[in-house]
């Protein structure tokens, strides 16, 4: 064991701050922090004596760098190379919230397993992944980036990202560490406003925000990213209840804590600190590591420490966690980590990622309408596919890290080899969100040729820049040119299928109005095109569920399924009493509820059966169902168990996510799937401890969240 204690007791003030200090990899060469409006000139000494970079990659690159910096750096202490491997880091899998949709944690976890590999051999040791934030607002344009609105699911996703990524020790190859994020609370930005407050209880917190984090941290994950926002009016990044009461103290966490970027220099906007050497030391005081992308540590410290606002043990102790990262990664050893070019070369977008890359697109996209069965389009059928997505290799959300457009599949590329398509781009999208105004006379040409066809596709949606990080919405429609692309194709009387390519749910409402098929395509990765047309054409069947509700409007967020229940809740869809919890002008419900989502099948389900209506503690039940595919095509069915508990300390969710299993059936067959539900599954934190408590439940199986096909059990206390 190499002794670590030792080379931080010989470590300069400024050396150890600077091992708390990442730089963008521009700066390592430039001196220059990463874009944000900063532009701060950073100390040569700094940027020699850095800890870790944040962005730089590719295995030459990675090389020389180190090199140049073991040159001269008096311990010999290695760089970290750490970024954001999200969904690939060449190979591109579908946005996290699309990749969630395929409710398959295993193909989630080899997505990872094949992003590490990819990184690992381009020098990269840190993913800044999984973000483990929930949301329930569409708004927000991180959505994209989540797994969505589920506590339980996004904790599941957690895990397997984190399996994925650190499949086996820390220094073998084929391995990233993982960094969770952005701890904590960040997906409840008030009114969906990126970077925006967030105010949730402790209840809440507990209950339905931070177990996804916890589940990466059980997972293994080494490191934990601070969140932009002030939870309950103290900012992440400074909080030390967070941090040190929360974090290390009642979860015990040991490993390195880092700030979101520049998010120390962003304290003093929050107006929790007076100047950047205050950010510092409530950074540091707070239990945060490393600052990522600021210079505030390195600048003030030594002041700080002077005059006692920070103490050399805090600084010590933070040094010790990041040498020891550094150390398991075996870069002590072998600072180049497990970087070599011809391994780039050899697993880059080879055809076996590439594969994955287009069977987990497929399971992600979720059909929301398909009338008549006007999906999949049969041998000998003609059809016309328009719209800005008809010939697009837009298939990336803006975290693609090393993922390039030119390499991915357009719609239209992949629909080549088949005779009678006629492919019509229309309608673009800029790359700032707006869409350039189309005439009429230019619609109308291209749909005359359309209306030759049997069917028509419109592929539409956002660009890509319209979601993640600062993609915040207020309106949630498809562009105007494309709405009026398929109100005139709508006229024809031919059936019209609309492809959603987005980083969100959109409101669909007036397009679902319109069209007979919706297929909902998120931003489908490398193999994008390619996947489609496995689905459009029929070589497979949609499987994929939504994770997060789709709203009829704006004006319905935040929008999730498993909300508290009201005093005055209202009972249907149609109660017309007027002194219920609900709007005058608009629905309740989801235009999609979480879970939904259909196949070229269809399917009926019976009812649901208990092995016994009794559960004692330590006992089990089974809640079964029958699934019959009523259909005439085998498909994938996803089963989902949701419980309720009807009566608790605190009033509990109408409906949890409890299991699910993905079932494939042939035509006409029947499964009975079964559930065991165990009293874990009814914990939660109340007032007095994580615990179950005696009463009534009701279990439910379904194909969707808004199932009431449910049978009432009681926990004994
Ligand atoms: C994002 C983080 C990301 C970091 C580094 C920030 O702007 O909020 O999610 O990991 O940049 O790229």
């Amino acid at each position: 064991m190499r002794d670590l204690r030792q080379l931080v007791s010989h470590m300069t003030i400024q050396e150890k701050l600077a091992q708390l200090s990442q730089l963008s990899g521009e700066a390592w060469n430039g001196g220059k922090l990463m874009g944000i409006r900063y532009g701060v000139t950073l100390d040569p000494a700094l940027v020699r004596m850095a800890g870790s970079l944040l962005g730089a990659s590719g295995a030459k690159t990675v090389r020389d760098i180190q090199t140049e910096h073991l040159k001269t750096h008096r311990h010999g202490i290695p760089l970290l190379f750490m970024t954001d491997v999200i969904h690939g880091y060449r190979t591109i899998f579908p946005s996290p919230l699309g990749m969630a949709c395929s409710f398959d944690p295993a193909m989630v976890r080899e997505s990872a397993r094949i992003a590490a590999l990819e990184a690992s051999v381009s020098g990269l040791q840190v993913t800044f992944s999984p973000m483990a934030d929930l949301v329930r607002d569409a708004r927000w344009g991180r959505v994209v980036e989540s797994t969505g609105e589920d506590p339980w699911l996004n904790a599941l996703y957690a895990r397997a990202f984190v399996e994925g990524y650190q499949n086996a020790p820390l220094d073998a190859g084929g391995v990233l560490a993982c960094c969770v994020k952005h701890f904590a609370g960040y997906g409840a930005a008030e009114a969906g406003r990126d970077y925006n407050t967030t105010e949730i209880g402790d209840y809440q917190l507990r209950d339905s925000y931070l177990p996804a984090y916890r589940a990466a941290l059980d997972a293994g994950a080494r490191m934990v990213m601070t969140a932009f926002n002030a939870l309950n009016g103290v900012p992440c990044t400074g909080n030390r209840w967070l941090f040190t009461d929360l974090l290390r103290g009642e979860w015990g966490f040991d490993g390195v804590a880092i700030t979101d970027c520049t998010a120390v220099y962003e304290l003093v906007n929050h107006g929790f600190c007076a100047d950047n050497a205050d950010a510092a030391a409530a950074t540091l005081n707070a239990g945060v590591d490393i600052e990522m992308v600021s210079d505030t540590f390195f600048t003030h410290g030594e002041r700080l420490l002077a005059e006692g606002r920070i103490t050399m043990e805090a600084v010590d102790s933070a040094v010790l966690r990041v040498l020891r990262l550094k150390d398991e990664m075996g870069l002590f050893d072998n600072p180049y980590g497990h970087a070599d070019e011809a391994s780039e070369a050899a697993l880059h977008l080879c055809p076996a990622h590439r594969e994955t890359a287009r069977a987990l697109a497929r399971r992600s996209m979720v059909l929301l309408k398909n009338d008549g069965g006007t999906l999949p389009i049969r041998d000998g059928e003609t059809f016309a596919v328009l719209g800005p997505y008809a010939d697009s290799r837009h298939m990336l959300d803006i975290w693609h890290c090393e993922g390039r457009e030119e390499e991915c599949v357009s719609l239209a590329e992949a629909l080549a080899g088949r005779d009678g398509v006629t492919v019509l781009p229309c309608c673009p999208v800029n790359a700032d969100g707006t869409s350039p105004a189309v005439p009429d006379a230019a619609l109308d040409a291209l749909l005359v040729k359309a209306a030759a066809c049997d069917k028509l596709v419109l592929a539409l949606g956002e660009h890509p820049s319209m979601s993640a990080e600062a993609g915040s919405r207020a309106c949630l429609d498809l562009p105007e040119p494309q709405m009026r692309l398929l109100r005139k194709a709508c006229v024809l009387g031919k059936p019209v299928a609309v492809v959603v390519f987005s980083g969100r749910p959109l409101a669909l409402t007036e397009a679902h109005g319109l069209a007979q098929a919706l297929l909902q395509a998120w931003f489908p990765g490398t193999e994008g095109g390619n996947a489609l047309a496995d689905l459009l054409l029929g070589r497979a069947s949609p499987s994929g569920r939504l994770t997060m509700s789709f709203p009829h409007s704006v004006g319905q967020l935040p929008l999730y399924y498993n909300h508290l229940p009201t005093g005055r809740p209202k009972h249907g869809r149609n109660d017309p009493e007027r002194f219920r919890s609900r709007y005058i002008d608009a629905p309740n419900e989801p235009l999609y509820p979480f879970g939904y989502g259909l196949t070229y099948a269809s399917f009926a389900y019976g009812g649901v059966t208990l092995s016994a209506s009794v559960m004692a503690a330590g006992e089990t039940i089974t809640a079964s169902a029958s699934v019959t595919n009523t259909g005439t095509v085998a498909a994938i069915e996803v089963v989902q168990l949701y419980l309720r508990d009807m009566a608790g300390s605190y009033a509990r969710p109408v409906r949890m996510l409890k299991g699910f299993d993905a079932v494939t059936l042939a035509a006409g067959e029947t499964r009975e799937v079964r559930f065991t539900v165990d009293a874990d599954m009814l914990k939660y934190h109340t007032p007095t401890g994580y615990q179950a408590e005696a009463g009534g439940f009701i279990a439910f199986i379904g194909p969707d969240a808004a199932t009431e096909n449910g049978a009432v059990f009681t926990l004994l206390g």
